[in-house]
């Protein structure tokens, strides 16, 4: 594949890396922060690409998406913060020319663990013996809490466990409510991300847990994802469609 890296932050880098290693050809980096090769696209590097993965900001995206699909590149976006204005964005897509797949989080391993614990909970929903809480650990700069992960994986619980009705954030001041699913939160450190589901009965307990070292799972996901797209895709999926197609 033929690919512009849109945004050379730190997700740039990490997705130049994986491109790298997967034997793709880079045609340029653009950053309108000049740490790339270009500023903007130029037309040259949009006739070149077949691809652009975007994990940039979110001001301006209309202008970038319309420009992947005036020449037809298949587009993986991993900028976050434009769903509001999701109308807009997508739109120059419903024509037929080029294609877009977006979400908030392209690590394979994650979409795992929400599989994971959505086949954990249905079987423990059958055995009411066992418990079910939920850990995450973070690095101390991180503003949210639960983090979006947490709370994704939390409403699949609730999704498939009658006796867990609502989420219970935070330190509980005194004993919990058996309908309350608690969802502890820790901070410290480097930690990238560390999420576990913990399953407890009388006799015995058992985990699933996803612990992230880096960022590149997240880059991973997004070339694979850009790979799928360039098999005759055309039009607007969300990652979810690409995982579902990996691993259903
Ligand atoms: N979907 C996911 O799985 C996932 C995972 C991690 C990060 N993200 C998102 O990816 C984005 C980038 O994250 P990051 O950690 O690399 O941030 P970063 O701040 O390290 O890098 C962002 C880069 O984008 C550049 N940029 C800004 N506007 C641009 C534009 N219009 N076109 C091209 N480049 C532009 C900036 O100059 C900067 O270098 C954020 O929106 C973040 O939330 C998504």
């Amino acid at each position: 594949m033929k690919v512009i890296i849109m945004g050379y932050g730190r997700m740039g880098r990490e997705i130049e890396k994986i491109l790298q290693e997967r034997g793709h050809q880079i045609i340029s980096r653009v950053d309108p922060g000049g740490f790339g090769d270009e500023l903007t696209p130029s037309e040259e590097s949009l006739t070149a690409a077949d691809a652009v993965i975007e994990f940039a900001l979110p001001l301006g995206i209309e202008k970038n998406t319309a420009l992947y699909s005036q020449f037809d590149l298949k587009a993986v976006i991993g900028t976050t913060g434009w769903t509001d204005r999701k109308e807009t964005v997508l739109k120059p897509f419903e024509n037929g020319k080029g294609a877009c797949l977006y979400g908030s989080n392209f690590s394979i391993g994650a979409h795992l663990f929400f599989r994971l614990t959505e086949a954990a909970s249905k079987m423990i929903n059958k055995v009411e013996e066992y418990d079910i809480m939920l850990t995450e650990y973070h690095h101390n700069k991180k503003v949210d809490a639960p983090s979006g992960t947490a709370l994704t994986a939390a409403n699949l619980v609730l999704k498939n466990m009658d006796r867990k009705k609502e989420i219970l954030p935070g330190n509980p001041q005194g004993a919990i409510k058996p309908e309350q699913l608690h969802v502890a939160s820790i901070r410290g450190g480097h930690i990238p991300g560390i999420h576990t589901i913990t399953m407890d009965s009388p006799a015995d307990s058992l985990e699933i847990s996803h612990n992230a070292r880096n960022r590149s799972g997240f880059a991973l996901g997004a070339v694979m994802a850009a790979e799928w797209l360039l098999k005759d895709k055309s039009g607007i999926y969300t990652v979810d469609d690409f995982i579902s197609d990996l691993l259903d």
